[in-house]
């Protein structure tokens, strides 16, 4: 049996990268739960899976609100499409030290530390709110994604030596038109 389902175009948002304003400021809380909300979902879902992230913040599509798509599985189960709204870290423990990377931020990687396990309070789409734990990856991008949302990159999370060095790459890619 086929089913014949007629794919409907979602847009996809260009990510913008460092240092773009609107990645370095706080977003604001989301007030209003519509469809234009759970549109704007899709699309960021869509778009990160397009730049091959497991992670995208509102900020990142130049909209200046707490809103986070998360989907550590990569489109290998459903049931790891996690979405946040206006997000708060009410728990951490413990702490790990992995190589991370940024959509906003292309093909720089760096070592983070970052807690193990966190706990988030997060609004869903209806404006319902839940808490959540993660633990490993997931707890990373949980944390990676609510830096977003208060304009901290990761390259923010590094010494001050680090992210200099960093930086200065960045803006030798700028002049030469790699970035
Ligand atoms: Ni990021």
């Amino acid at each position: 049996m086929t089913e014949k389902r007629e794919k409907k175009a979602v847009k996809i948002h260009e990510v913008v990268k460092w240092p773009d304003p609107i990645l370095l400021k706080p977003g604001a809380p989301v007030t209003v739960f519509d469809a234009k909300l759970k549109k704007l979902v899709e699309e960021m879902f869509e778009s990160m899976y397009e730049a091959q992230g497991i992670g995208l913040a509102a900020p990142q599509i130049s909209i200046s609100q707490r809103l986070t798509v998360i989907d550590v599985s990569f489109k290998k189960n459903p049931e790891e499409k996690i979405v946040l709204v206006n997000p708060v870290i009410i728990e951490k423990e413990g702490k790990q030290v992995e190589e991370e990377g940024c959509l906003s931020l292309p093909d720089i990687r760096e070592k983070v530390t970052r807690a193990e396990r966190v706990k988030v309070r997060a609004q869903d789409v209806n404006g319902e709110w839940f808490e959540m734990e993660g633990t490993e990856l997931l707890a990373r991008a949980m944390q990676h994604e609510i830096d977003h949302l208060d304009g901290v990159l990761f390259i923010d999370r590094l010494s001050r030596l680090k992210r200099d060095l960093v930086i200065r790459k960045i803006k030798k890619q700028i002049k030469n038109g790699e970035w």
